[in-house]
């Protein structure tokens, strides 16, 4: 079986932000304004996120993985640029997408990612609703959706109690097939910061340890992180990138993306986990290389 890669990049918080009206900057969407003004700006960066999206197009991935938090406060006019800016990324058959928890920042727009990247956040089915499911290649991809809007000062994520249990029904479902599962979801499955938590990842970690998937593909948290959680019969990496347009800053590293090459051979699924990183001089480049399985 010829080898599938996958491309996976997160958080790309595209800049510039539009101007908000006054009557959009109530409650929650004011204190992020100012974040914005005050702090993200300076290392939030379009050319960043430019040059980290030409590199990925430069080593034509089969596929290619967007986990959530493509804008910022979510305000009406961040969505139409958002879109095209994942149609400069590649068509929706070859782009997933899911939500974060800033593409459903507040109530008023939260259902608007929805509308607006259906093409991009669908299962093969068609309807853009949680779990989706896309099969390409040896692999399935099975998206999940933690945005929510939350109170100001909060960035958790939660999944429901519906959306997990028609996961379960889904796994149950894939469990006949030989594939590579690949489950997309925003939020970390474990978390320090209880207020940026996924807050029913208990529910999560105890359906994987049911049914498995190969791989956790996930943002949020703006770090490199491989964190191991219990599967059925092994345990399954879970993998977290920085933001795809940061400039270095603080605790945070500068935006990378990671490439996945799978295959099978007679010894079963071979992942192997390359990280490429934007550097000092702002060039691309690989800066770790490592076998999940
Ligand atoms: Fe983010």
């Amino acid at each position: 079986m010829a080898q599938f890669t996958l491309a996976h990049l997160s958080d790309p918080h595209l800049a510039p932000l539009p101007r908000p009206r006054l009557l959009e900057l109530a409650g929650k969407r004011a204190l992020g304004y100012l974040n914005w003004t005050r702090n993200r700006h300076k290392y939030q960066r379009r050319e960043v996120l430019d040059t980290l999206v030409a590199d990925i197009q430069a080593q034509a991935p089969d596929h290619i993985a967007v986990t959530g938090d493509l804008v910022n406060l979510a305000l009406e006019a961040e969505f139409a640029p958002a879109l095209a800016w994942l149609e400069s990324v590649g068509g929706p058959t070859d782009v997933t997408a899911i939500p974060g928890n800033h593409d459903a920042y507040v109530r008023a727009t939260r259902h608007r990612h929805h509308e607006v990247w259906a093409g991009y956040l669908a299962g093969d089915e068609g309807a853009a609703t949680f779990p989706a499911v896309r099969r390409r290649g040896p692999v399935t991809l099975i998206s999940l959706s933690t945005a929510v809007p939350t109170l100001p000062l909060m960035a958790t994520g939660t999944l429901g109690a519906a959306q997990l249990a028609a996961l379960e029904r889904v796994l149950e479902r894939l469990a006949a097939e030989d594939n590579f599962r690949i489950l997309l979801v925003h939020h970390p499955l474990s978390s320090d910061a209880r207020h940026k938590r996924l807050t029913d990842s208990a529910g999560l970690l105890a359906l994987l340890k049911r049914h498995g998937v190969e791989l956790i593909l996930h943002g949020h948290d703006h770090v490199h992180s491989t964190v191991w959680f219990e599967g059925p019969d092994r345990e399954i990496p879970a993998i977290g990138v920085p933001s795809a347009s940061a400039l270095a800053h603080g605790r945070y590293p500068a935006a990378a993306y990671n490439l996945f090459a799978i295959e099978k051979d007679n010894n079963g699924w071979r992942c192997e986990q390359t990280v490429r990183s934007l550097d000092s001089g702002l060039q691309v480049r690989q800066i770790k290389r490592a076998r999940l399985m």
